[in-house]
């Protein structure tokens, strides 16, 4: 495989993406889905380039220049649920454990100088219970965002860059 420049360390359904197969980008995810499985979208799919966990990135460090990381958000989902199928769930034990695996994981991986896209959301209906606010999330991130923009007609997403300045947080 040709070396990539960017890394999507979830990647899902690819659903954010303008072009889901850029070219320049490795796509991973811990599981795939074939199309058809989910009833009311049926033409979702997951479709990693390598299933791997983000917990355990098997690249060396400093191999990529862009890392974009969208974990599931909601914890204590019915697994069962469509939400659930096409977005993942968080543990709701380890979730703070796993997610701060996975962002130090991205870290390492990425050049200096790198920028690390992280993306947060919050449920539409604020359930208390699956819910985790951005400010929980912060607390336990290892480096901060540079900046970020809430989006949806709720604003419930958040898009955070942060960059790997030499020196910084490792
Ligand atoms: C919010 S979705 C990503 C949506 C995607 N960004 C898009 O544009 O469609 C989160 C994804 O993280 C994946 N995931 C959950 N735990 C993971 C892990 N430990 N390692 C890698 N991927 C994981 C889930 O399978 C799910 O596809």
């Amino acid at each position: 495989m040709d070396k990539k420049l960017i890394l999507d360390a979830c990647c899902g359904g690819r659903m954010f993406w303008f072009e889901k197969n850029n070219p320049n980008t490795l796509y991973i995810d811990i599981r795939s889905l074939p199309a058809g499985t989910l009833n009311r979208t049926p033409k979702f799919e997951i479709q990693p380039d390598i299933i791997m966990d983000f917990r355990k990135l098997n690249f060396p460090d400093k191999s990529f220049k862009l890392v974009v990381f969208d974990p599931p958000h909601l914890k204590s989902l019915d697994l069962n649920s469509w939400i659930a199928a096409k977005y993942g769930t968080l543990n709701p034990k380890t979730w703070r454990d796993d997610i701060r695996q996975g962002f130090n994981e991205c870290w390492r991986v990425l050049e200096d100088y790198g920028i690390l896209i992280f993306k947060w959301s919050k449920s539409h209906d604020n359930r208390p219970k699956r819910d985790i606010s951005l400010q929980e999330i912060l607390k336990i991130l290892p480096a901060k965002p540079l900046f970020g923009h809430s989006s949806g007609n709720k604003l419930n997403t958040i898009w955070m860059a942060f960059m790997k300045i030499p020196g910084g947080p490792q």
